[in-house]
């Protein structure tokens, strides 16, 4: 089973945004709440049974103040004054808004090098095989990028400039999966690259771009950036892959859900292929579909 960690830490964060639901302070009006719009019960079970559907995001009931603070942009974006209102055009309406409001609802936390021991791992399987072997890999909730590009650098590293390396970098997120794309960081989000991978892979940006740094083409050409639904029967995938990222996206998932998605993963991964898991994911009663090989890391079966 999974712990929740990583999502009540983003909750926590989020906490001080917003105060507690009109039911429980028993007021009605949004004033009367302390917010900008009423926020009931009914709109907190709305949003849970849209957000299941689209993405298979379980949000608990500790998400309240997650939830109305997020979702109240959209309200202002879209000209909605309140809640009940903007479900209901969003229900009725097949636009892009649909994707405004997954993107307001997924947690986005990520790092370079993210649990270093994995790095290590797949560098040691990319030595595995003989030299100039094809890889293909897929980084599966990629989120900003900072882990396809740690994923890409590994490779880098590990079998030289030229070998056949492609990585697969997907989200459901299409806003952070810009980011990924255009690979423009902030300095201080380094924190896991040692100086010799910042004077490798990256350019430090000058003048008034100074503080920034941008991931140097050669990373860039191995990724390419889709948008994939994990809870979709539709991946376009036609290859299959050597290793599969799927890390601390499935804690959002409830448990029918994670196991359909892990026996997609395990049609698209070869045999014996890898599978790298978050560090609150544990997937041992899947066992017949993976073998656990170390911390968090599976063997397809
Ligand atoms: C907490 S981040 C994890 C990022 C990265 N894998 C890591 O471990 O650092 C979770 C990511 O999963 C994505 N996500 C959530 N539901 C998804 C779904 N149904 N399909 C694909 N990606 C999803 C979110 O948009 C978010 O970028």
């Amino acid at each position: 089973m999974l712990r929740n960690s990583e999502t009540d830490t983003a909750t926590r964060a989020e906490r001080g945004s917003a105060l507690r639901g009109a039911t429980e302070s028993g007021a009605t009006g949004p004033l009367a709440q302390g917010r900008e719009f009423v926020w009931t019960d009914a709109d907190f079970s709305r949003v849970q049974a849209l957000i299941y559907q689209r993405a298979g995001i379980n949000l608990h009931e500790g998400k309240h103040a997650m939830v109305y603070s997020r979702l109240s942009r959209r309200l202002r974006e879209t000209g909605h004054t309140s809640f009940h209102d903007y479900l209901g055009w969003l229900e009725t309406h097949d636009g892009t808004e649909w994707q405004e409001f997954v993107n307001a609802l997924t947690t986005n936390l990520t790092a370079f090098f993210r649990e270093q021991h994995h790095f290590e791992i797949l560098a040691s399987h990319l030595r595995a095989k003989p030299a100039g072997s094809p890889w293909r890999v897929w980084c599966s909730a990629a989120s900003t990028g900072e882990e396809p590009y740690s994923i890409v650098m590994t490779a880098l590293e590990t079998l030289g400039a030229n070998a056949p390396f492609k990585l697969v970098a997907s989200d459901i997120d299409s806003r952070v999966l810009a980011t990924a794309a255009q690979g423009v960081y902030r300095l201080e989000a380094l924190k896991g690259l040692t100086p010799a991978h910042l004077q490798r892979f990256f350019l430090r940006g000058k003048g008034g771009n100074s503080g920034l740094v941008r991931v140097k083409p050669e990373l860039v050409k191995l990724i390419e950036f889709i948008s994939v639904n994990l809870i979709r029967d539709d991946w376009p995938f036609r290859e299959p892959f050597d290793v599969v990222f799927c890390r601390n996206v499935m804690i959002y998932f409830d448990a029918p859900t994670q196991r359909r998605v892990l026996e997609r993963i395990h049609r698209v991964l070869k045999p014996g292929g890898m599978l790298f898991v978050g560090h609150a994911e544990n997937f041992s009663e899947s066992r017949d579909l993976f073998t656990l090989r170390g911390k968090t890391v599976y063997e397809r079966r």
